[in-house]
């Protein structure tokens, strides 16, 4: 037998349970579906659907640029170009920070000097990907609802 070799005495009862609870651990914790392992929790806040305050008559009568804040909601930016309206990810691609504002010209990463065009387009790295866009509905009364559980084509526009 093969004792360990610290320079501290360990019982032997001790170190007996030690090895066989890292062996657990060792056996449960691959990702293999061991049977120990709990499902993963289900996403934070249920549904991904948001309803903006924003109603799509008024939000379409705005100017090419105009741009409202969602980041409360779900970290998301509603615009609107000459093409219509759409949503896009608040979340950087190259390290996850938050894109904070909208200067007019650019959504600047405060983390790394990223840039995103209006349309999330990169303009300026370390950012790998451009900002993805979500689906834009419109619901009963009106308003704008974003759903940040489905990605769309950056080209998609609500008119
Ligand atoms: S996380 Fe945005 S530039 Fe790095």
């Amino acid at each position: 037998m093969h004792e360990p070799t610290t320079g501290i005495p360990v019982d032997r009862r001790v170190f007996c349970a030690c090895a066989i609870a890292a062996s657990a651990l060792a056996c449960g914790g691959g990702g293999g579906g061991g049977g120990n392992t709990p499902p993963p929790p289900p996403p934070p806040g249920g549904s991904t659907l948001k309803t903006t305050t924003d109603t799509k008559a008024v939000f379409l009568s705005q100017p090419t640029g105009t741009v409202h804040d969602y980041r409360n909601l779900g970290s998301f930016w509603l615009a609107r170009d000459a093409g219509g309206i759409y949503a896009m990810t608040a979340i950087c691609t190259h390290q996850g920070c938050t894109v904070n504002s909208w200067n007019g010209v650019v959504f600047p990463c405060p983390c790394h000097g990223s840039q995103y065009d209006l349309n999330g387009a990169v303009v300026q790295g370390p950012a790998p990907l451009p900002l993805k866009h979500f689906e834009v509905t419109v619901d009963g009364n009106g308003f704008l609802v974003v759903d940040t559980g489905k990605v769309v084509d950056a080209q998609v526009r609500l008119t």
